[in-house]
């Protein structure tokens, strides 16, 4: 099962996909992780994409579908779980290539729905541990104890320097400019299947599973 998870900035991809790797054995495939590993990791490719990412603007195809690439060569047996990629009509095109090379399609494509204004708060209120990768929330999702992470104990709680309302902005038209005309794109190959992200991330999960079930 390949699944694409779309959405606004904020709509609750990562907390999807994260869920799905625990609950399916999926591998999750985000763009957004592996160019933050690379920025942190100080290579050339990292800090050329660090000020386009701070930004809010996308990074060129060439780098993300690179980088898609390695990663589907290592395989999955649960499926993979493609989440803020594809970001383009160019890399939605290269993903199926990359994916009939081996055989494989999309099974299923995910929009979730979120109003941009419930975004701002979900972004400007996010925090992520750098040790596990949990993804939090002052309001919606906090720590018991502040500044420790729940899932792994760790205090190394980070905020992306992309979390805010200027770049927010930009990453948003980003989205409508160049992302969303994916939709018509997976709803003509008859793919397309709709969630509201505005519920709580419990019934999204159950939303999803049931698209899931029923294309699998
Ligand atoms: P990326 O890391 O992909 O960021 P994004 O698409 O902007 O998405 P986010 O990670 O911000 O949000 P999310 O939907 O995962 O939400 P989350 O689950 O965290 O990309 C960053 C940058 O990298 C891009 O701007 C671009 O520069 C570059 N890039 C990446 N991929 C690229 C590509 N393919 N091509 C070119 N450039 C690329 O949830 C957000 C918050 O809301 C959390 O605090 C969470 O706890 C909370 N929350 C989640 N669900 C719910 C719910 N149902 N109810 C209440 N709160 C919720």
């Amino acid at each position: 099962m390949n699944l694409i998870l779309l959405g606004a900035p904020g709509a609750g991809k990562g907390t999807q996909a994260r869920l799905l790797v625990e609950k399916r054995k999926m591998q999750q495939l985000s763009t957004g992780d592996m160019l933050r590993e690379a920025r942190s990791s100080g290579t050339e490719m990292g800090q050329r994409v660090a000020a386009v990412m701070d930004r809010g603007e996308l990074v060129t195809d060439e780098i993300v579908i690179g980088l898609i690439a390695e990663k589907l060569d290592s395989g999955s047996e649960g499926g993979f779980i493609f989440d803020g990629f594809p970001r383009t009509l160019a890399q939605a095109d290269a993903l199926a290539d990359l994916l009939a090379a081996k055989g494989q399609a999309i099974d299923a494509v995910i929009e979730m729905r979120v109003e941009d204004e419930v975004l701002v708060d979900r972004v400007s209120g996010r925090f992520t541990c750098g040790n596990c990768g949990e993804v939090w929330h002052d309001k919606t999702r906090p720590t018991k104890v502040e500044g420790v992470c729940d899932a792994c104990g760790s205090t190394d709680l980070r905020r992306r320097p992309d979390d805010n309302a200027e770049s927010l902005r930009q990453r948003l038209m980003e989205y409508y400019k160049k992302t969303s005309p994916l939709l018509g794109y997976y709803h003509a190959k008859g793919s397309l299947h709709v969630v509201n992200g505005l519920a709580p991330v419990s019934d999204v999960e159950t939303a999803i599973s049931g698209v899931l079930e029923a294309a699998g």
